[in-house]
């Protein structure tokens, strides 16, 4: 299937240590975990996400006649399951939720059919302080990986900014002005003339010239801080009103620590319908790459769900553009399947033994392997190392006989014996600090001295 992925074991690894930094990330600032079915009624999608998605919807009919989708993203239903709950869920709300969406997109770099999403949102706060603590989660959510300031920034704009300056240059009509923020969100991969023939599309019907707002436009997305947009709108009482919101944010998010990862960039307005405030993406730094994350303010879509009034900020970060990037910085971590020991037995009798200790040290939670077949010595020893085992536990009958079991360092080639009824210290002992270092034996040439290393009894074997 084009833009769907088969996960290998190595893919798996990838995707749980993902999640894992995702959840510890989003636990260190107190959100909890929410999930919801992957297919939902069509008419949850079609009203609430805007027309980019639908028309990347997977949508069809079940059998039982009705029209589903599979989710092309997480928040309306979220903003369902919030709704159904907002009388008795303590505010504010702070969720988080880890899903595959799809959508019926071209396959490309960073862009597929099916990928996973981390989300969080915030419900039930208006202010500002909600948007930094959103905005903090995704920088520190990017960090876990190793990622730095060097490699990603948050830009952050603002679309109730942009209705009021839309409005100020003569576009007051709200759906008129959302038009036009359709073609600012195209702005970025288009030409300036098929810029100017969306915008005079966009502007159809009105008597503003195309051109002129474009113009407009192009000097507001220019101002690239909020000192350039304080000092740009001094005297505008509206304006400078919410300007004061952005002041909060920037100073909670410079308080957290945060603020060198944001960047004022009004180029940003965000695609999705439900949007209502401050916005922001995710954008990888110094190389070409698509946004990481994406989100932003939605403070009425709980209530067109159905729900109550009920403000609301969050995120969604993807894992196709982050694993790339990880990779492409050298930040993905080694991935090991090697088990902690890998036990081999010499004969039936001792297999028994090994199979004995394997289950039990199992039970404690060590992760053991062992040779299905007994065999051997050089060969079994050969398939422990290719396990990447660092340590072999070898079960001959004179061990067994003996109540020991030998433990060996494949890296340092040397063994020693352990009594197998202190086993399970013995190992957690040499998994902490490795093992022990004995004081060189005489060799008496017979292969039965204690902690032997001279290989005759191993020959003898083979
Ligand atoms: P979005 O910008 O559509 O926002 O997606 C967020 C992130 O999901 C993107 O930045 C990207 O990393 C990833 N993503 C999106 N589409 C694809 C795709 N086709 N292939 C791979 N990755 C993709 C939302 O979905 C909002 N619901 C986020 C949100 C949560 N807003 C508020 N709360």
């Amino acid at each position: 299937m084009p833009g769907f992925r088969d996960f290998y074991p190595e893919d798996c690894a990838i995707r749980n240590y993902t999640f894992a930094a995702w959840r510890e990330a989003a636990r260190r600032f107190g959100f909890s975990e929410w999930d919801a079915p992957a297919l939902e009624p069509l008419e949850l999608f079609t009203e609430k996400s805007g027309e980019e998605i639908v028309s990347q919807l997977f949508n069809f009919e079940d059998k039982g006649g009705r029209k589903v989708s599979l989710r092309p993203e997480m928040t309306p239903s979220l903003a369902r399951l919030i709704g159904a709950r907002a009388g008795t869920l303590r505010r504010p709300v702070k969720w988080f939720g880890i899903g595959e969406n799809y959508r019926y997109e071209k396959q490309q770099k960073g862009r597929l059919r099916a990928f996973y999403q981390f989300n969080a949102d915030i419900f039930g706060e208006p202010g500002p302080s909600a948007d930094a603590e959103v905005i903090a989660l995704t920088v520190e959510a990017l960090r876990a990986f190793g990622l730095q300031q060097k490699d990603f920034k948050i830009r952050l704009s603002d679309r109730t900014l942009w209705f009021l300056f839309l409005a100020s240059v003569g576009l007051e009509d709200e759906a008129l002005a959302t038009k036009a923020l359709g073609v600012v969100d195209k702005l970025e991969r288009v030409s300036p003339e098929d810029a100017l023939d969306m915008m005079k599309k966009a502007l159809e019907g009105t008597s503003l010239d195309a051109g002129t707002l474009l113009a407009q436009v192009r000097a507001f997305i220019a101002l690239d801080s909020l000192e350039a947009l304080k000092k740009h709108f001094a005297g505008n009482a509206v304006i400078e009103s919410r300007l004061a919101d952005w002041t909060t944010l920037l100073e909670t998010l410079g308080a957290l620590g945060v603020a060198d990862f944001v960047a004022v960039d009004l180029l940003i307005v965000r695609g999705l319908a439900y949007y209502t405030g401050f916005v922001f993406e995710a954008f990888q730094l110094g190389s070409e790459g698509r946004a990481l994350a994406g989100g932003g303010r939605y403070d009425k879509l709980v209530k067109k769900l159905g729900g109550p009034d009920m403000p609301a900020v969050g995120f969604g970060m993807g894992d196709v553009t982050l694993r790339n990037l990880l990779e492409e910085r050298g930040l993905m971590p080694e991935i090991s399947f090697a088990p902690d020991f890998y036990a081999l037995a010499l004969s039936e009798d001792a297999r028994r033994a090994a199979l004995e200790d394997v289950g039990n040290l199992r039970r404690i939670g060590m992760r053991v392997e062992y040779a299905f077949k007994t065999g051997k010595f050089g060969k079994l020893i050969q398939a422990a190392e290719q396990t990447g085992a660092r340590y072999a536990l070898i079960y001959g009958p004179d061990e067994v006989a003996a109540g020991v079991v030998k433990v060996r360092d494949t890296r340092e080639r040397r063994e020693i014996a352990f009594p197998r009824a202190q086993l399970a210290a013995a190992l957690a002992d040499v998994l902490d600090n490795g093992l022990p270092v004995v004081e060189e034996p005489v060799c008496h040439g017979d292969g039965h001295c204690e902690h032997c290393t001279c290989g005759k009894k191993d020959a003898e074997q083979k």
